[in-house]
């Protein structure tokens, strides 16, 4: 299972001989899912390039307070922002006094004054130095800022003495930061959602839809995120910006939904349709715009969609945890078992599209959690707030299912 999956590291390297073991450190951050950016000092660069640390994590590395070019990529504000935590491995006992007493005359400094995230510094350095009554302040009042300090490993150091100064070992870092995020319910697990609309063409100019906004589908992927999940959003047109840290699959049509479901799904750990699949589809679509006929009527022939949710939770083989929405406008509770039984749903969101001020269009939904062993009615609430019981309880689901296969 990955311990970091979604999180934001920001790694800021200080120049320590132990400065080359940041490279490993990338990784083994990148192994757990995280997306590593890194942010070097100047001495860090007489030990370690720039290049090898853009190569390993991807992004370019962040050097320098007043560079236009970074800064116009990602300026030392937004850094802050965009970080989960960050992290200073190794950290010099310059640094270290310079951050406890409030500097912000270089990149990493300012960064980090200016951050509000969770903050962890691992120190390296010569064991006198470690031990000095200076240094040993300087720690105690970044502890006192809420700074989690990863201290270092006893042992020969590079300079042939032996002692606590050497960076704590890397796979060690790795479990001492995964420790700090709160890991959610569904860490780890990997979670595809349809959403949206689907499109029918009729000819390259029309098609046939319906009025789904996509919003109750990305509350949901966003709760998945939330919960820890790695996300992959396969969604038909919406005016609604996709969550950034869930994987977006845009598709047109029930068969293009199909065809990327069936990509990601099998071997998912949960899917969950929330789409509004267009049933039917014209029989065929025209290659050239349709002109107006001189009689009065024109008859379209349609032919059924594939049924997405029905295909995935028919699996045999690889079947996630499966979930379907009932859209309905009478008879609620009756036709979304109906579907729960025939679809070989593990739930079914139940949701009433009478009421126009909750369901399809609005920003409120009011639904009916259902399984094979009963019933739970969720209040009217934001669909932020429905999609996150939704996903607590999907979440407390498997975890039953996965005992009692236990
Ligand atoms: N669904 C799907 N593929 C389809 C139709 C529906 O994946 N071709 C999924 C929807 O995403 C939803 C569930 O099935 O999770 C129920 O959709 P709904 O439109 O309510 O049900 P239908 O099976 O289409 O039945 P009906 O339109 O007759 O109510």
């Amino acid at each position: 299972m990955n311990r970091l999956t979604n999180k934001r590291i920001l790694l800021g390297v200080t120049g320590g001989i132990a400065a080359y073991k940041s490279a490993d450190l990338t990784r083994r951050l990148q192994d757990e899912g995280a997306d590593v950016r890194v942010v070097m000092t100047h001495s860090a660069q007489e030990f370690i390039t720039p290049l090898t640390m853009q190569a390993l994590s991807g992004h370019p590395v962040h050097l320098d307070l007043l560079d236009t070019e970074t800064e116009s990529v990602m300026g030392h504000i937004e850094l802050a922002r965009w970080a989960d935590i960050i992290l200073v491995a190794p950290a010099t006992a310059d640094f270290i006094a310079r951050y406890a007493s409030g500097h912000g005359d270089d990149l990493l400094t300012a960064v980090c004054l200016a951050a509000e995230c969770t903050m962890a510094v691992a120190p390296a350095m010569n064991q006198a130095m470690w031990a000095k009554a200076a240094t040993q302040a300087n720690v105690d009042a970044l502890r006192n800022m809420g700074v989690h300090t990863f201290d270092p490993d006893e042992g020969l150091q590079a300079c042939g003495e032996t002692g606590a100064g050497r960076l704590m070992d890397v796979p060690d870092i790795v479990t001492r930061v995964s420790d700090l995020f709160d890991q959610g319910t569904l860490a780890g697990r990997h979670v595809v959602i349809t959403a949206g609309p689907t499109r029918e063409a009729i000819d390259p100019v029309r098609f046939i839809s319906n009025h789904s906004s996509g919003k109750q589908g990305y509350a949901l992927a966003e709760a998945a995120l939330e919960a820890g999940a790695r996300v992959t959003l396969v969604s038909g047109p919406t005016h609604i910006p996709a969550p950034e840290r869930a994987t977006l699959v845009p598709v047109e049509s029930a068969q293009d939904m199909l065809d990327a479901v069936m990509q990601c799904a099998p071997g998912a750990d949960i899917f969950i349709g929330v789409a509004a699949v267009a049933d039917y589809r014209p029989e065929s679509s025209a290659d050239q715009k349709l002109k107006k006929q001189a009689s009065e009527g024109l008859a379209l022939s349609l032919v059924q969609n594939p049924d997405i949710l029905k295909t995935v939770a028919g699996l045999t083989e690889n079947r996630p945890f499966s979930v379907g929405f009932a859209a309905e406008t009478e008879n609620l509770v009756d036709y979304a078992t109906k579907k729960l039984e025939t679809k070989n749903l593990d739930m079914i969101i139940a949701n009433n599209v009478a009421d126009t001020s909750i369901g399809f269009n609005s920003d409120d939904n009011e639904t009916i959690i259902i399984t094979r062993d009963g019933q739970e009615p969720l209040s009217k609430s934001s669909k932020e707030v429905v999609s996150r019981k939704i996903i607590a309880t999907i979440a407390e689901r498997m975890m039953q299912g996965s005992e009692q296969v236990a």
